[in-house]
């Protein structure tokens, strides 16, 4: 009898200090998500002024899609960074790639969400391709909107 009521007692103090650590790590999540969104200045959607001299600021925003070898299922592997030319975007506490969403034929197949600081805009996926699809990606920076690049896989 004694056992049984100390296992119950464990039981509502271990479900007490789990929904208190869930609690606890739920409130972090927001207070880093709206200090986070308290920094995202641009929504805007951008594109080059002149698409045939595009400026280092342009290319360095712009996502570079290169196609690799395809995987035993077929599967096809796509890097992407952000920046072109080898301009890669910088990465700060206040400045970085906050989003990075991958569209197949404007399906969307990926969608990212990157923390400022520790991460810079770059992907590796296995995408199913065949010659002809259009693979379009889209990246917000925080400070200086959003912006796009489309290719299309060839065989
Ligand atoms: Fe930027």
């Amino acid at each position: 009898m004694k056992r049984r009521e100390l296992f119950k007692k464990m039981g509502i103090a271990s479900v007490s200090v789990f929904m208190g650590s869930t609690i606890l790590s739920s409130t972090k999540a927001i207070a880093q998500d709206t200090q986070q969104n308290k920094l995202i200045a641009n929504r805007q959607k951008m594109s080059f002024a002149d698409p045939k001299n595009p400026t280092k600021f342009e290319l360095k925003h712009t996502p570079d899609i290169s196609f690799g070898e395809k995987d035993p299922n077929g599967f096809t592997k796509v890097s992407i960074t952000i920046g072109q030319t080898g301009i890669i975007h910088p990465t700060e506490e206040n400045h970085w790639i906050d989003f990075l969403n991958i569209y197949k034929n404007d399906h969307l197949v990926s969608k990212m969400l990157l923390e400022n600081g520790p991460i810079r805009g770059y992907a590796d996926h296995y995408i199913n391709l065949k010659s002809g699809d259009l693979l379009k990606v889209e990246i917000g920076c925080n400070l200086h909107g959003i912006w796009e690049n489309t290719e299309t896989f060839r065989v």
